[in-house]
């Protein structure tokens, strides 16, 4: 417990909540990762008491051992600052900027709390929390005891709390939404700093042995035939892993070693996965008592030359970018929402989206599954970040670890992005250079992107050597007036691999009208978007267009009387209700390159 100079020192701000005692001893990571997406979970999310702490008095006075409450009750009475009881309810998940209106710019701690109860199904039995994202640094508790803290705030982390359940319980998660220039993302995004507990809060069963994770995929260049079925287990009796995939005829054995790792490659011919026959197969992993059922789908994407095959077939990604906001819920997406969106894609003829700047919500890559839409993935490494920071590098290695362990057995992302739009220095080439090999390193069967800045009209970025395919953000016609340099983009650099263009596009504010030159009007947009889709498909080596952005969304720089806070660039406004005229230019463009098979 801190000291009462330690507990002062934090009290006079001297060190943050995370760096003094016993809080800096736990730290949450990659490494607590237990794949549960497919698995029945017990939701916490729910009505929760909270309180807006703005002084970190919760982390410092230490609220959650509950000492003061147990003084109280047992010896004589003397005052003490929090009932959790008592506190206001608010919904988990949501994001506290929307959530509480008075909070709508607040950045600081905010302490959550429920009671719950608990009945053990079976012997044995152990039980995991998963938060599923926390924006930006996390703490949880259970029944008085500091389970550890996370940092990043869109990836899901898991704790062990088996021992430490009672019939009836109470869990606190404390967040920190502030965010400071060692972080990823630093605090100068343009995008909306939603904080809080804002996505779904769960509890895991499993047995004293059970599978902490797996990963099927197709093993790339054999040919379509075999898939690599890796599984990770967990327990005191580790145990081999029956695999079953009955539309296929499989029935394996994945032997596992002392560290419960283990691999298995199998013969079969899959029915690929594609956006035009998205076809999943049920999954079905035992271990023991444990079983696991997921539905995978199974496909093969690479690059040759500067062409991207998906499947052994050449393919063009018609694109579109997309943030998780929403003007009522911010960035805790509904279901609905997700799928409002990836039908608006749909609509756009698009086959490919770009869902920018961080990990979105898990069911995205499940939906996107689902429907057959192609995802770039991307943990926020923005702009300026602090490159030359030991700590940074750590935070982001474990956010992208986090992100490709949640969704790596999902068929519809083909691509990591390990940033976006970051001045080729040296630091910045070694801190991303190392990300993309990690990537590599966590995931043979995808491709390593980031989304480039483009230097004097030339493609000539650095990290380039580093990736697969190259992400490249233009705005001619926007911030880049000259639209005729665009032509001269691959005069002396052409690149020798694919390039997707991944932001492209202009402001307009719904319903403003005037003419084709005209800033901040619908028609100005509208030849924005003309000229970009007459004048891509004249460069050689790009492969997909993914123009910024699907809607309109929260950007607190964005002040002019067309803004008024939200980036305009949206093909619809924020609540998706109205369609620019942007919108038919980029349907109807990528309407026709459907109708075409790719050069
Ligand atoms: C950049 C950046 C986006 C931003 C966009 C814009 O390309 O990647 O996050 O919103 O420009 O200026 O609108």
């Amino acid at each position: 417990m801190a000291t009462q100079n330690e507990g002062t020192a934090a009290m006079t701000g001297m060190r943050p909540w995370y760096d003094i005692e016993p809080y800096n001893g736990k730290v949450v990571d990659c490494g607590t990762f237990v794949n549960s997406v497919a698995r029945p979970v017990e939701s916490l999310n729910g009505r929760w008491n909270h309180a807006l702490d703005q002084y970190n008095v919760f982390f410092k006075k230490q609220w959650w051992t509950d000492e003061d409450r147990q003084r109280f009750r047992k010896e004589a009475k003397f005052p003490y600052d929090y009932s959790f009881n008592d506190w206001p309810e608010i919904d988990v998940p949501s994001t506290i900027n929307t959530a509480v209106p008075e909070a709508k710019y607040f950045e600081g701690a905010v302490e959550y709390t429920r009671k719950f109860n608990y009945r053990k199904h079976a012997d044995g039995e152990r039980v995991f929390l998963k938060i599923g994202a926390a924006h930006h640094r996390s703490a949880a508790f259970v029944n008085g005891h500091y389970l550890g803290q996370h940092l990043g705030g869109f990836t899901p982390h898991y704790m062990e709390i088996t021992d430490l359940l009672d019939l009836h319980n109470r869990i606190i998660v404390a967040v920190d939404t502030s965010r400071n220039n060692l972080y990823i993302p630093t605090p100068l995004t343009d995008w909306f700093n939603y904080g809080g507990l804002y996505r779904d809060v769960e509890l895991i069963r499993v047995p004293a042995t059970f599978i902490r994770d797996y990963f099927v995929r197709l093993v790339p260049g054999s040919d379509f035939r075999k898939v690599a079925i890796d599984v990770v287990v967990n327990g005191a009796q580790k145990a081999d892993v029956q695999v079953e995939i009955a539309e296929l005829g499989v029935k394996t054995t994945v032997s596992v070693d002392s560290s419960g790792r283990g691999q298995a490659v199998i013969d079969c011919q899959p029915q690929l996965w594609s956006p035009d026959a998205p076809t999943l197969y049920d999954v079905v992993l035992t271990c023991g008592t444990d079983r696991v059922a997921d539905r995978i789908g199974l496909r093969e994407i690479r690059v040759e030359g500067l062409d991207i095959l998906l499947n052994g077939e050449k393919i063009w990604l018609r694109g579109i970018c997309c943030h998780e906001d929403h003007p009522q819920r911010g960035r805790t997406l509904t279901e609905d929402d997700v799928r409002t969106n990836f039908a608006l894609a749909k609509e756009l003829n698009c086959n490919f989206m770009r869902l920018a700047h961080y990990p979105h919500h898990e069911r995205s890559a499940r939906i996107a599954d689902e429907m057959g839409l192609l995802l770039w993935e991307e943990i926020p490494v923005y702009w300026d970040v602090a490159f030359g920071s030991p700590d940074t590098l750590a935070d982001a290695r474990n956010q992208l670890s986090e992100l490709i362990r949640r969704d790596r057995n999902r068929a519809s992302v083909i691509i990591w992005s390990v940033g976006n739009e970051n001045l080729d220095t040296d630091e910045r080439l070694a801190f991303m250079g190392n990300l993309a090999g990690l990537a590599h390193e966590l995931d043979d069967s995808r491709l390593v992107s980031a989304a480039c800045l483009i230097h004097n009209d030339r493609f000539d970025d650095r990290l380039i050597e580093h990736l697969d395919v190259i992400g490249m953000n233009e705005y001619y016609g926007w911030y880049s007036p000259d639209f005729e340099k665009m032509l001269d983009l691959e005069k002396d650099s052409l690149p020798d691999k694919p390039v997707i263009i991944t932001e492209t596009g202009g402001g307009a504010l719904s319903g403003h009208h005037g003419t084709k030159d005209t800033m901040w009007t619908e028609e100005f947009q509208a030849e924005i978007y003309r000229k970009q889709t007459e004048y891509v498909p004249q460069l050689k080596s790009v492969r997909g267009l993914s123009p910024w952005i699907l809607y309109d969304f929260r950007a607190p720089f964005r002040l002019n009387r067309y803004q008024q806070g939200y980036n305009r660039k949206g093909l619809l406004n924020p609540d998706r209700t109205y369609r620019k005229q942007a919108f038919y230019v980029l349907r109807d463009f990528y309407g026709r390159l459907a109708g075409e098979k790719p050069a």
